[in-house]
């Protein structure tokens, strides 16, 4: 391990949020410098976690824990972790298991563990309400009822959702099922078929994680200059077949990415949030809101290396462009000079199951809010951040659902900034964005949608299974948005 005697430490008089060079680490603050080159370093692939059988139960075991990692050469920053210092392992479940989690929490202080994307009853959500304690463990159980998907989990404590994700309480789990076995797709897991957790993060001037609730991240929430994929800067990953899966979750605290190959070659997405898509549809860019997940599919050539990149203004603030945003490095793929060569993409993928707005017993309207004054950029408005007018509270619930329902949710977006909607329960299919179909890589099962100021976009989704009276949130991702009060409640009724 490198220790602190090899820190470097290139003081200049470049503020620390412009003129970002591609290859130094900038810290953040005002009169910044760098803290660091980026040394290439090789992908982390997280553990799998397939758990144990026990009376016919995959039992997993997750501990929640303070740890130190080195993100940058020769700084050990404190982060925290699953099973490790920072981020989590994958857990690998099937459709048709009953499983139990065992989290036990040792940071020394409360959190919850929520599963994201995941179909199951609220009281087994791991939202706001299922706080652990310090040392104490909560294991909930509950049957995989939903088709093969890359889904993530993450802690959802309530008001320190940011602060927790931020320092590394987040991992994926990913669902398999027999049309995933049956489908000719790259699948050996850390070979062809990877884990991709994107993240950007700001570090101080000694090499820490820096999480400032300021007027500026209220209102844009917490985005960073540092890019990170599971966990590691100056991420390479060295390839040895031609066609790569990807199952990238943006898990970022704010920043919408704008993925493309240095390149400008084009790939394929196969899967949106919830699963597969229909057919695998050709991008040359994609487009990821925080808390959003796509599995992509990419051709290689033997020995030409390519980028993953987020390549817009992410950062760039809508209201004042204070921010001007390097190009974000995310993965380095370094093909072998031979590569195995893998069979041709299924031309059909799946079969959606399409909901029918006639059969919709409701239209709910979301409208999601900001507002800018004084007292809501200083964090003194407790109103700033809502949904419908109103901000979060855990003892309302704000809607009421019935069991067995279809119903239609309109989205809109009446703030000066775009928020990934998302919410629990059950995976939704977007009807319409503005009165047209979305893109065909939107059409599937989702659990995100990115709306825009001003847009409408309207969502359906049937409500199935459970009604435990617990309720289930349904928020924006941009996090220091959910934690200032943009988030609601709903229960399901039979
Ligand atoms: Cu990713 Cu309410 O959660
Ligand atoms: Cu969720
Ligand atoms: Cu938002």
């Amino acid at each position: 391990m490198i220790k602190l005697t090899r820190r470097r430490v290139i003081t200049s008089a470049v503020a620390g949020t412009l003129a970002l060079g591609a290859g130094a680490i900038y810290w953040h603050g005002t009169g910044g410098g760098t803290i660091g080159p980026i040394i290439p370093a090789r992908l982390k692939i997280p553990a799998r976690l397939n758990g144990r059988n026990e009376q016919g139960v995959q039992v997993y075991d997750l501990t929640l824990q303070n740890g130190e990692t080195e993100f940058i050469d020769g700084y050990q920053t404190r982060t925290n972790g699953i099973n490790g210092s920072y981020l989590g392992p994958t857990l690998m479940m099937r459709n048709g298991s009953p499983v139990r989690i065992k989290v036990n929490n040792q940071l020394g202080e409360p959190s919850t563990l929520h599963w994201h994307g995941m179909h199951l009853p609220a009281s087994q959500d791991g939202g706001p309400h299922q706080m652990i304690n310090p040392n104490e463990t909560w294991s909930p159980e509950f049957t995989i009822k939903q088709k093969a998907a890359s889904l993530w989990y993450h802690s959802h404590l309530m008001g320190a959702t940011g602060a927790q994700i931020w320092r590394g309480l987040a991992g994926m789990l990913i669902i398999e099922d027999e049309q995933t076995d049956g489908l000719n797709l790259p699948k050996t897991y850390g070979v062809d078929d990877l884990p991709l957790v994107l993240q950007d993060r700001w570090f101080t001037s000694n090499g820490q994680l820096d999480y400032e609730l300021s007027m500026h991240s209220r209102m844009m929430g917490m985005s960073g200059n540092v890019p990170l994929a599971n966990g590691i800067l100056g991420a390479y990953f060295e390839a040895t077949s031609s066609r790569l899966r990807l199952r990238i979750l943006n898990g970022s605290n704010a920043s919408t990415y704008n993925l493309a190959f240095d390149n400008g070659q084009s790939f394929h997405q196969i899967a949106t949030d919830g699963g597969l898509l229909e057919a695998p549809v050709a991008l040359s860019q994609l487009r990821l809101a925080p808390g959003e997940r796509a599995e992509i599919v990419v051709d290689l050539e033997a020995g030409k290396n390519i980028v993953l990149q987020n390549q817009a203004e992410h950062l760039s603030s809508l209201m004042s462009g204070t921010e001007s945003a390097p190009a974000l490095d995310f993965l380095h793929i370094r093909p072998a000079a031979q590569l195995s060569q893998a069979p041709a993409l299924p031309l059909q993928l799946t079969q959606m199951q399409w909901l029918n707005p006639a059969d919709a017993t409701k239209t709910r309207i979301f409208d999601l809010q900001m507002s800018m004054g004084m007292s809501a950029m200083m964090g003194t408005d407790s109103n700033s951040h809502t949904i419908n007018g109103k901000a979060m509270d855990m003892q309302r619930i704000d809607e009421v659902v019935k069991l067995g329902d279809t119903e239609i949710w309109q989205l809109q977006n009446s703030s000066m900034m775009p928020h990934p909607f998302h919410m629990h329960d059950v995976q939704f299919q977007i009807l319409d964005r503005d009165g047209s179909k979305p893109p065909a890589n939107e059409q599937g099962r989702k659990d995100i949608v990115l709306v825009q100021p001003g847009e409408v976009v309207r969502i359906i989704m049937r409500f199935e299974d459970y009604a435990d009276n617990a309720p289930f949130m349904y928020h924006c991702h941009i996090l220091e948005h959910e934690d200032a009060g943009m988030m609601g409640q709903f229960v399901v009724v039979a």
